[in-house]
């Protein structure tokens, strides 16, 4: 994606508008299936999470991606972009009973369990429906990845996984259910990781786990699951974990067990490849402070506002001759806690100037919203020289869509 064509789409699609890069995905898609192939059988389930527009789904299954979703919305979109149901995973921490139903009938590949309670639940609801549910175990290993609070999920006394000396009780449960089978021990330790220890921690945890659930007579696990996880660059030479260092972390899980190795990750294969343009509306100074205020907010962006996070920001274009000058790039909803970027130094960013919030593919419209009733942005998909819209910008009604001002009122007794 050059400047040009980034101009030329702010130009015909308005802004704010999230523009991503087939190629550069395609690219991450290879990198990342050829570290890990070279040293295991293995598959990738994308985390849908990340970035769960129908042409991104699309792109990552005609690759030969699988999905890992959390929702039924989730399984609703993977549907529509083509995974076959089989190559679906069904993570997530509370699962509602039409959830568990829905992903049964489909033919999931597999739903990963994270409570006794959860386990129970699944099985009965396969029972009900007739059939066997194919069950993997999410552990909790007790490894703590550094990475922002809010997305650390391995360690001791999170809500996530089946604390580590609970599994085997679990799994002999889960083994001894005529609807259930257990195909699956695994693990997902955090998000944002730049380094490989806390997988090869998680990966020595798993292999233990799985003998010794084998020399309990358990014969039915097909893979090991470590997560997704991998970190990218915010930052020009940023600490990123590279693909193949992952790869050696959770390899020895492998050697261990014989099993393949699935992984899910979302944003190593979406993040970088995205960007956020917003125009700047207009610049203000106030209080020794100079601000640059967008068009695209929190709404929009989330991550600076939730995890303080840091996406580089430049002028698509920049004008020659305009000298870098230090400003917080702000957005227009009503909050202090609206930025895109804190002192960032910017030539030429004056009103009008276009702006790239960049590795904002990931993580950044699947968590937009419609805060201050704004209308959730376009979303383009650049694949070399050509470019479509995936998404159109949401129209006012969109904003009141399922909402009335009269309701039709209802009193106890009818609604019983
Ligand atoms: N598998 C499971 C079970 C997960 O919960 C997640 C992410 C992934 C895989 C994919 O993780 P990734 O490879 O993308 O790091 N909103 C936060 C990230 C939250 C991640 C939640 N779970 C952010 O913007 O940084």
């Amino acid at each position: 994606m050059n400047d040009g064509q980034l101009a030329t789409i702010a130009h015909a699609v308005g802004t704010p508008v999230y523009v991503y890069d087939a190629v550069l995905i395609r690219e991450r898609y290879a990198a990342l299936a050829a570290a890990l192939t070279r040293r295991f059988p293995t598959h990738v389930h994308y985390a849908v999470k990340a970035n769960s527009n129908l042409a991104i789904l699309a792109l990552l299954q005609g690759l030969g991606a699988g999905a890992d979703i959390v929702s039924g919305g989730e399984l609703f979109r993977v549907r529509a972009a083509g995974f076959a149901p089989g190559a679906v995973v069904f993570s997530g921490v509370g699962k509602t009973d039409e959830e568990i139903r829905d992903a049964l009938a489909a033919g999931i590949g597999m739903i990963n369990v994270e409570s006794e309670a959860e386990a129970e639940r699944v099985a009965a609801l396969a029972a009900a429906a007739g059939c066997t549910a194919r069950i993997g175990i999410r552990v909790n290993p007790d490894v703590l990845a550094e990475t922002h609070p809010y997305t650390q999920t391995g360690a001791k006394g999170m809500k996530f996984g089946v604390p580590l000396d609970r599994v085997s009780v679990l799994a002999r449960r889960v083994a001894d259910h005529p609807h259930a089978t257990l195909v699956c021990i695994g693990m997902h330790i955090g998000s944002q990781i730049i380094a490989g220890a806390p997988y090869r921690a998680g990966a020595e945890r798993l292999a233990s786990l799985v003998a010794s659930l084998r020399a309990d007579g358990i014969t039915t696990l097909e893979a090991v699951d470590v997560g997704g996880g991998l970190g990218i660059a915010y930052h020009a030479g940023a600490a990123v974990l590279d693909p193949e260092d992952f790869a050696d972390a959770v390899a020895p899980l492998h050697d261990a067990t014989g099993l393949p190795i699935l992984v899910e990750p979302g944003r190593y294969l979406v993040g970088p490849a995205g960007v956020l343009l917003t125009r700047v509306l207009f610049r203000k100074q106030a209080g020794g402070r100079d601000f640059a205020i967008a068009d695209a907010g929190m709404n929009d962006l989330l991550r600076p506002s939730l995890y303080q996070a840091i996406h580089p920001i430049r002028v698509v274009g920049t004008a020659a001759g305009a000298s870098p000058e230090e400003m917080d790039v702000v957005g227009p909803i009503c909050e202090t806690g609206d930025f895109l970027g804190l002192r960032r130094e910017l030539a030429g960013a004056t009103a009008g100037a276009l702006l790239a919030i960049e590795a904002a593919g990931a993580y950044g419209f699947s968590m937009s919203s419609q805060y201050n009733s704004r209308r959730r942005p376009a979303e383009v998909l650049v694949d070399g020289d050509r470019w479509g819209v995936v998404r159109s910008r949401e129209r006012l009604e969109d904003l009141t869509a399922g909402e009335t001002a009269t309701p039709r009122w209802r009193h106890e007794e009818e609604a019983a």
